[in-house]
């Protein structure tokens, strides 16, 4: 690995948040012309997370935030710096981080949302890490956090089949150089924002003419199989760019943590970067694809399955609307 690397960021703390309600297959079979067996086999899914009629955004991103900050240690007056990534804010104004800020008692911490639809956490990890490499923030508390249940067309069994609810927290504080976050990349494509969108609900179409509504422009629209395809070739390639430039193997690392978006994206990303099933983490049967909140609730789940341990290097790559996909190499 190169020596020349500057002062970085390391993950000190880290908690999820997971609304009780799920929704299963079978559940779905009542909802829409599809099967258990279509689910689990195009998609790896089995059940999803659902926020209930009365939780919303800021619900699950303080339980994370406040997991987080305990894991790590701190109390909430010593954050610095939030940062919230999602696609699904609670309301356009204000931000869903500052609702949250004083439920949290981050007092001193400056926050606003970042919008990088499921790579939204890897570019907010990317952002902190700025910060904290420059001196300008010490801790920084990084959720991506979802409620994309409330986003999703119930009629439309091509898309309300694969998304849940759910968020991930960290804390990031300094590290020495060979610490923490090594290597970061993110890159955006935007001619291919109608692949992933949803076009009513801002200004082109606002939520307040009836037009909006009765041509169901709120809600998540997917060209799913052309997605597929430009998923795991720009998952691979960015995240052989990161490990060639940090000079590592692909065989070095000890997890590979991807987007959990479908286990068949995931496989050919794992089979084209070389990599045996078990350095794959996957847990997109169990929560389905939570976009911003995706990666930190894998990451979660991997310390808790004994799966990524202190000490062990990992890779985790997300790819998402805009279209966007980011990739960062940390030592854990
Ligand atoms: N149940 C039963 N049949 C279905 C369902 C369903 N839920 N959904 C689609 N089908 C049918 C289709 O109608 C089609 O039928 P037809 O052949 O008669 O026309 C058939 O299944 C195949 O449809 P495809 O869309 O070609 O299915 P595909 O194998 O591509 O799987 C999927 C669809 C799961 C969406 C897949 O394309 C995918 O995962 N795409 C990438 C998603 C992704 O990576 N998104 C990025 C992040 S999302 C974000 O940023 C918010």
């Amino acid at each position: 690995m190169h020596d020349d690397m500057p002062r970085t960021a390391r993950i000190t703390g880290m908690g999820g948040a997971l609304p009780e309600r799920v929704l299963t297959n079978e559940d779905l079979e009542r909802i829409v012309d599809t099967s258990d067996e279509w689910i689990a086999t195009r998609t790896g899914i089995r059940q999803r997370h659902m926020v209930a009629d009365d939780e919303a955004l800021s619900d699950l991103v303080v339980r994370a935030g406040a997991a987080a900050l305990e894991d790590a240690g701190l109390e909430p007056g010593e954050i610095d710096l939030f940062i919230l990534a999602t696609a699904t804010p609670e309301q356009p104004i204000p931000a869903t981080s500052a609702i949250v800020q004083p439920r949290l008692g981050l007092v001193n911490a400056a926050c606003f949302d970042l919008s990088a639809a499921c790579s939204g956490f890897v570019y907010a990890v990317n952002v902190a890490r700025q910060f904290i490499t420059t001196g300008e923030a010490r801790r920084v508390l990084v959720v991506g956090a979802e409620c994309l249940t409330r986003y999703v067309d119930w009629t439309d069994r091509t898309t309300c089949v694969l998304f849940g609810d759910g968020a991930g927290a960290i804390v990031l504080e300094p590290a020495e150089p060979g610490d923490g976050i090594l290597r970061t990349a993110w890159r955006t494509d935007g001619r291919y924002a109608d692949l992933i969108q949803m076009p009513g609900g801002g200004c082109r179409f606002p939520p307040n003419r009836p037009e909006t509504l009765e041509a169901r422009l709120p809600f998540i629209k997917m060209r799913g199989n052309e997605t597929f395809k430009v998923a795991v070739r720009a998952l691979t390639e960015i995240s052989l760019g990161v490990l060639t430039e940090a000079g590592i193997e692909p065989g070095d690392l000890d997890l590979f943590i991807p987007h959990q978006a479908n286990i068949r994206i995931i496989q050919a990303v794992g089979n084209r970067l070389g990599l045996p099933a078990e350095k794959v983490y996957i847990n997109v049967d169990r929560v389905g694809n939570t976009s911003a909140a995706s990666i930190p609730l894998a990451m979660i789940d991997a310390v808790r399955d004994g799966r990524l341990k202190r000490g062990d290097l990992a890779l985790a790559t997300a790819f998402g609307g805009g279209l966007t996909w980011a990739s960062m190499l940390f030592r854990f």
